[in-house]
């Protein structure tokens, strides 16, 4: 277990154990690789992120991870592999949010993407993302480097 603070101060506990905090989690978040880049959305409002989102009725999380691939990048999932879940303990909720690592192997273009502008490839991740504006909070703690740690061991 891993526990820190996130950007906005709120405690997040990040385990890569199978799924500790909950069997069905409410919420998804994908980092995903297209041809030896990295491949990120552009949220309207946070800035640029890995997709994600809220797991549906009917769907499992890992459904839900594909399918926000595709919503907010066009990105046709592959292959896909859950690595990690953590908990943010926010001021009057909390969130519990599975981390997945996505190989993706086609990008549609979209009519429209969500609540984003779609897809962004990046050749590595900056490393002032935490303190670039352009980058959504979500990409601003340990979830992050410690994923991305975890990926680049066993996948890349
Ligand atoms: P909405 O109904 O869309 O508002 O979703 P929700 O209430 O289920 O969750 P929301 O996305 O609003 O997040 C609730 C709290 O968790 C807020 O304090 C967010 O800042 C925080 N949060 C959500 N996702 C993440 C994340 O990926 N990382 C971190 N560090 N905090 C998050």
């Amino acid at each position: 277990m891993h526990i820190f603070t996130d950007y906005y101060q709120n405690e997040v506990t990040l385990s890569f154990d199978d799924q500790p905090f909950s069997k069905e989690p409410k919420h998804v978040w994908v980092i995903c690789r297209y041809q030896n880049q990295w491949l990120l959305t552009e949220h309207k409002e946070r800035g640029v992120e890995f997709p994600g989102g809220k797991v549906e009725a009917g769907e499992s999380a890992e459904e839900a991870a594909i399918r926000e691939v595709m919503e907010e990048t066009g990105g046709v999932v592959e292959k896909i592999t859950y690595i990690a879940q953590y908990y943010v303990a926010g001021k009057n909720d909390h969130v519990i949010k599975n981390v997945y690592f996505a190989k993706v192997n086609e990008l549609k273009v979209q009519d429209g993407y969500f609540e984003t502008n779609g897809p962004v490839l990046l050749n590595s991740i900056p490393e002032n993302v935490r303190k670039n504006k352009k980058y959504s909070f979500i990409m601003k703690d340990d979830v992050l480097t410690k994923s991305l740690d975890y990926i680049l061991k066993r996948y890349e």
